[in-house]
């Protein structure tokens, strides 16, 4: 069945969806670490009317959560970006909190603890003892397919993953993940919530690692296989043709490396290939430098870097494509919006030509033999609408314009 039918069976666009469940009142985030607080931040910015409650198992990362939200609304403040009695608000009504009880009256609850799979079963089992039937439950798991950590549940038709980007206060994406237990209307509601409290949701098939952290994991995972013919520098210099930074600036600003220990492990599943390079485990920081800054690449080696990093996009974008994973414009466009590229990959295959993208992927499945190849022909993969959404109601077509990144701004391919 074709992708974009079978994820987005009734609209693309959220805004055309009837929904008759309210915004919620009462929000919970279940882990306060390094993201947990800025999915409550968004929350709290967008609806700043909401009770937010923030749990976590370790008191230190309550108050620092505290500290954070306080400095990015003081921040907000400074910068004209936010009225002062809006940023009131937003800190107004937050409840920090190592007791699950708190959270009762809650209608949607996130996850964002540790990635571990029993220990996110235990918490899915402890809020479902405490919340609402109708408590929508989900996950900000990075990698773990649904099943793996619902399967516990009494319930699991309220449940699904809803996977944010860093720093979530701020990027516009969440991947929303149906799998076969989730309800489509809870689906749908969580699409319509997300896109009325300024995100862009992305409807993705339950593979491990989603569509997005596919592609960051393995482009960063093959980053360091680069090393070390090349230096970090190097080799983020060279990815800056394409990204707004490099893999290693990024794995430094994420505390990454762990997080791709993780989920390459679990793609591992589907071949020795995605096994995460060794050094991923024995360093804390990358040396390179800061995004933009001058550095000299030998020009052989440039090309080899190159190469790889294109092969590694290339090689993902037409798995992901062809297993129905994401749609050839999600993928194209949450590459942009989510992992910073500057262009979307099928953007640079147009780019770079039929030929151009075959030598890459040779040059690739030689050096790392066992990556998916394509499946289709070129022109396939080339076949969508990059900046429209385009839906059907009562006969009638519906077009949105979808550039979030540049204000929804017509450029020259849709005019
Ligand atoms: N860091 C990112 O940029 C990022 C991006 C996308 C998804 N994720 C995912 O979000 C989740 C959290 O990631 P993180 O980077 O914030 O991890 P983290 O290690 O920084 O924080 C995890 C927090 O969970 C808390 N915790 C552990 N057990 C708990 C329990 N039983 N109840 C409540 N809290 C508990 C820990 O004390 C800690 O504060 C993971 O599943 C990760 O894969 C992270």
């Amino acid at each position: 069945m074709d992708t974009i039918k079978r994820l987005y069976p009734k609209f693309q666009n959220p805004l055309l969806l009837k929904i008759d469940r309210p915004m919620p009142k009462e929000v919970a985030i279940i882990g306060a670490g390094t993201i947990g607080p800025d999915i409550g931040y968004y929350i709290k910015s967008a609806l700043p009317e909401i009770r937010l409650y923030l749990v976590d198992v370790v008191e230190s990362q309550l108050n620092a959560a505290k500290a954070r939200l306080e400095g990015y609304a003081k921040k907000a403040v400074e910068k004209r970006k936010m009225k002062e009695d809006k940023a009131k608000r937003v800190l107004e009504n937050i409840v920090y909190t190592l007791d699950y009880n708190e959270i009762s009256g809650c209608d949607f609850v996130i996850e964002a603890a540790t990635e571990n799979i029993p220990l996110k079963q235990q918490i899915f089992e402890k809020i479902e003892a405490i919340v609402s039937d109708e408590t929508i439950i989900t996950s900000n798991t990075s990698s773990i397919p649904a099943d793996r950590i619902f399967n516990k549940m009494k319930r699991p038709q309220r449940a699904t993953i809803t996977h944010f980007f860093a720093p979530a206060w701020r990027s516009l994406p969440v991947e929303v993940i149906v799998w076969d237990k989730v309800d489509r209307d809870v689906v749908d509601y969580l699409c319509w919530f997300f896109v009325n409290t300024g995100k862009v949701p992305l409807i993705t098939d339950n593979a491990i690692c989603f569509m997005l952290d596919r592609v960051f994991d393995n482009w960063c995972n093959e980053a360091a296989y680069l090393l070390p013919d090349s230096t970090c520098s190097e080799i983020d210099k060279v990815a800056e043709e394409f990204v707004a930074a490099g893999p290693f600036y990024v794995l430094n600003l994420a505390n990454g490396n762990p997080i791709i220990i993780e989920t390459n492990t679990l793609q591992m599943e589907e071949g020795e290939h995605y096994r995460p390079a060794k050094i991923l485990a024995s360093v804390e920081r990358w040396k390179t430098h800061r995004p933009g800054a001058k550095v000299e690449v030998d020009e052989a080696y440039r090309r080899k870097i190159r190469d790889r990093l294109l092969g590694i996009l290339f090689s993902q974008s037409f798995d992901i494509i062809d297993r129905g994973i994401g749609t050839k414009a999600d993928l194209n466009f949450g590459c942009q919006i989510a992992l910073g590229f500057k262009k979307g990959p099928m953007d640079i295959m147009k780019e770079l030509g039929e030929n151009e993208v075959k030598r890459v992927m040779d040059r690739f499945l030689s050096d790392r033999p066992g990556f998916p190849t394509p499946k289709e022909p070129f022109s396939y993969y080339q076949d969508f609408y990059r900046y429209i959404l385009v839906d059907e109601m009562d006969g009638v077509k519906i077009i949105t314009i979808r550039r979030p990144q540049a204000l929804n701004a017509l450029n020259d391919d849709l005019n």
